[in-house]
């Protein structure tokens, strides 16, 4: 069993947890997490400063559980990914459907044009047909055409190189790249959820990302510049107070609604005076916000043709979604069914404790789960030259 690191470098926060993978459950060894530095809007601004807090955490993780790892599995922050779908196909030479054809199919469906400034991260195979019929796995079976669609995210480029070189500098290797939104669909979804239809909407501290998940196929991912830091601003300037007395304002006393029994708020001013506000007030600097972000989120929405009432609804989750009144105020919004959530089902992670359930962890749990699936598989058949396969496959369908 190789040792490895899950990270989760949010604009906010680094996560790191480094874990071990058998075939049926993970392991986790220690997790650390930290502030994080050079990140902003989901990108690296700050190379240097990134690369130093990304090899204190891990390094600090790798002291506490008295391990070293060399491969981490890192998350990419959906702004500017795109997901497209491809059809392949290839001629079966023997009998049987092999590992290798697999591979060809895949591979001559990624042949669709993908523009030079673009990354392939993720490949998810959603259907496979034999011979014109539909199969779940392909592998084994007689035929004499093999076909495959698959979806592809790619994101730009020179973001993936920055983050490569920020990691490598870190003294570490990217083993796999996973989008913020594929960390949330195996982090948040039951497979119910995959196939009746669901939106997940990640607000971070800086950035929003969203799924649209129906029939075990990702329909569209989303991405805004806009988080939870924003609604500290407003709250800052708004009352003109330091940030960090928004951010405390904002946890403790922001919320979504009006109400008959408003609190007061002592609010400490720039120049070291204070001034008392009520609640309503407070509702009134931040719901601009959240009604912008929800506009424009819902106007993707509906371009994409996606018609929420035939779901499951939406799910919200990162930290941003902790906002007091967000759930109701979503719900009628969008008009239909909102949870808020953190990670599903812990039972096949061991030793991760209770607090990450919380939606800000939603992203490194989605890693670990992700992360458990690869590795997973590649325990179970370490076949050498055909491991290569399974990364990108998975090993069968994704659902
Ligand atoms: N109880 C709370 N009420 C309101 N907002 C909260 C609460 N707890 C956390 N937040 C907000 O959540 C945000 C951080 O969310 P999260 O940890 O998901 O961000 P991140 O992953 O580091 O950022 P990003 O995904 O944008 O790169 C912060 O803006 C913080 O103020
Ligand atoms: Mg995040």
């Amino acid at each position: 069993m190789r040792n490895f690191a899950a990270v989760d470098l949010g604009s906010k926060k680094l996560v790191v947890a480094i874990a071990r993978a058998s075939r049926d459950y993970l392991e986790v060894l220690a997790t650390q997490r930290e502030n994080s530095r050079g990140i902003g809007r989901g990108i690296i601004r700050n190379l240097r400063e990134a690369k130093e807090v990304l090899k204190a955490s891990i390094e600090l993780a790798e002291r506490d559980s008295d391990v070293q790892v060399e491969e981490v599995y890192l998350n990419l922050s959906g702004v500017n990914s795109e997901v497209v779908s491809a059809l392949g196909k290839t001629v079966i030479t023997g009998e049987r459907i092999t590992k290798r054809e697999i591979l060809r199919a895949m591979e001559t469906a990624k042949r669709i044009t993908i523009p030079q400034n673009r990354y392939t991260i993720h490949v998810f195979p959603t259907e496979f047909t034999v011979d014109d019929q539909e199969v779940d796995e392909p592998e084994g079976m007689f035929g004499t055409v093999l076909q495959v669609k698959v979806q592809i995210i790619t994101h730009l480029l020179t973001v993936v190189r920055n983050m490569e070189n920020c990691v490598n500098g870190a003294g570490f290797y990217i083993k796999e790249l996973v989008l913020n939104q594929v960390g949330n669909i195996y982090s948040l979804l039951t497979k119910e959820d995959r196939n009746l239809g669901v939106a997940i909407i990640d607000i971070g501290a800086e950035t929003t990302d969203v799924v649209l998940v129906l029939k075990n196929e990702i329909h569209r991912v989303f991405s805004y510049e806009v988080g939870g830091k924003d609604f500290t601003s407003d709250i800052a300037i708004g009352l003109n107070t330091p940030v960090k007395e928004a951010e405390r304002i904002k946890v403790k006393f922001a919320r979504l609604f009006t109400g008959e029994e408003e609190e007061i708020i002592e609010v400490p001013l720039m120049d070291g005076s204070e001034k008392n506000i009520s609640s309503n007030e407070l509702y009134g600097i931040i719901f601009p916000r959240a009604e912008q972000l929800f506009t424009w989120i819902k106007e993707d929405i509906v371009r994409a043709g996606w018609e929420l009432r035939a779901t499951s609804g939406i799910i919200l989750t990162g930290g941003g979604a902790l906002l007091s009144g967000l759930k109701n105020f979503a719900s009628s919004f969008f008009n239909t069914m909102v949870r808020v959530s953190g990670p599903q089902k812990l039972e096949n992670i061991k030793n991760l404790s209770e607090e990450f359930l919380s939606p800000e962890y939603s992203v490194l749990v989605g890693i670990l789960k992700y992360a458990q699936e690869r590795e997973g598989k590649e325990e179970e058949s370490a076949e050498g030259p055909f491991s290569f396969i399974k990364r990108i496959l998975g090993g069968k369908k994704w659902k």
